[in-house]
């Protein structure tokens, strides 16, 4: 597999201006995608734009940009930012969520990865810087806009790998967990405050993108089969779900193999001793006449 090796992208321009294609008002729900220029994101854009969202689009690529921006039915505004280059990416982000007026829906799919197994320090820095600083930092405006308007949607792409170490790419698995963990510390986060703030991490396998290259690559979805169940999942506002689905039996399995037989009994214990708090044992009485019984533990 190579991850996303070829891409040249076009030279940043720190403060180009958000070009907005107006095209008729939407439902009123709008949405702003990081990493919108190639694969999921521009898939997620396609199918947004369908349900009538007003977009904001941000890669770097902005000739990409624009040509999907063209293609969509709705109205965009488009930012050329290089999230690696997090303090002038953040001021972006700011701009254009004050130029849409605010939104409900932010969703940070920009990522990279290369298969490094020299273990060169330039490829292990950049991803560290796209998919761990970057992502941070995106995700720290899209929550404080949230926490001020009082609600909102964090939508994050983290992969497969978050939960399995692959030693062609290190840096790549651990920025993954580092996306996922930081999702689940700001659910944790949003949980004490009580707002309705939702926070939704993909882990997804392999979806057939610029950034999945190789053969053999198995269970490789079609973007628009990704897409609508990731939209599946944000409807539902969904903590956390496997892009496809079938993943999540490779995500059991590596967690099966990675705690043992002793460690998933006792999960199995825990989850036994839950449902008998949660549904206490009828009294005897009540067992003669139903004939229920109570669980056992394995
Ligand atoms: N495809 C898979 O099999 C797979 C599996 C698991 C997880 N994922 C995750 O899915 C996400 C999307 O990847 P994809 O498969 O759709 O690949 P992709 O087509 O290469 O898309 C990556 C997107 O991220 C943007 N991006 C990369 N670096 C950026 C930067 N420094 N600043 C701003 N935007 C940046 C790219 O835009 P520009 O180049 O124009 O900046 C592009 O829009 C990634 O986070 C990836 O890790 C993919």
């Amino acid at each position: 597999m190579i991850l996303g090796e070829d891409k040249v992208p076009t030279p940043f321009q720190p403060h180009n201006p958000a070009v907005v294609v107006q095209k008729g008002r939407g439902v009123g729900q709008s949405a702003i995608i990081i990493g919108a220029s190639s694969g999921i994101g521009a898939g997620l854009a396609k199918a947004l734009a369908q349900q009538g969202y007003t977009l904001g689009l941000v890669a770097r690529r902005d000739e990409n940009l624009r040509k999907l921006a063209a293609s969509l039915p709705t109205t965009t505004f488009n930012r050329v930012a290089d999230i690696a280059d997090c303090r002038p990416a953040m001021e972006i982000l700011g701009e254009l969520l004050e130029a849409m007026g605010g939104v409900e829906l932010v969703i940070i799919t920009a990522g990279i990865g290369h298969e490094n197994s020299d273990l060169a320090w330039r490829p292990e820095a950049e991803t560290i810087a796209v998919n761990v600083t970057g992502f941070a930092a995106m995700a720290g405006v899209a929550m404080r806009h949230f926490m001020a308007r009082g609600s909102g949607h964090l939508v994050g792409i983290s992969s497969i790998a978050a939960i399995k170490a692959d030693g062609s790419a290190p840096a790549y698995g651990a920025s993954k967990a580092f996306v996922s963990r930081y999702m689940q510390a700001l659910r944790h986060k949003i949980a004490k405050q009580q707002l309705p703030i939702h926070i939704t991490d993909i882990q997804a396998g392999f979806i057939d993108t610029a950034m999945a290259k190789g053969d053999g690559l198995f269970w490789i979805a079609p973007v628009d089969v990704a897409c609508e169940q990731i939209l599946r999942a944000i409807r539902r506002r969904q903590k956390h779900a496997y892009m496809t689905q079938r993943w999540r039996l490779i995500a059991w399995l590596c967690d099966f193999c990675r705690s043992g037989p002793t460690t998933a009994c006792s999960k199995l214990e825990r989850a036994a001793e839950e449902a008998r708090q949660t549904f206490p044992p009828p009294r005897k009485s009540d067992r003669a006449a139903t004939g229920t019984t109570r669980l056992t533990s394995c």
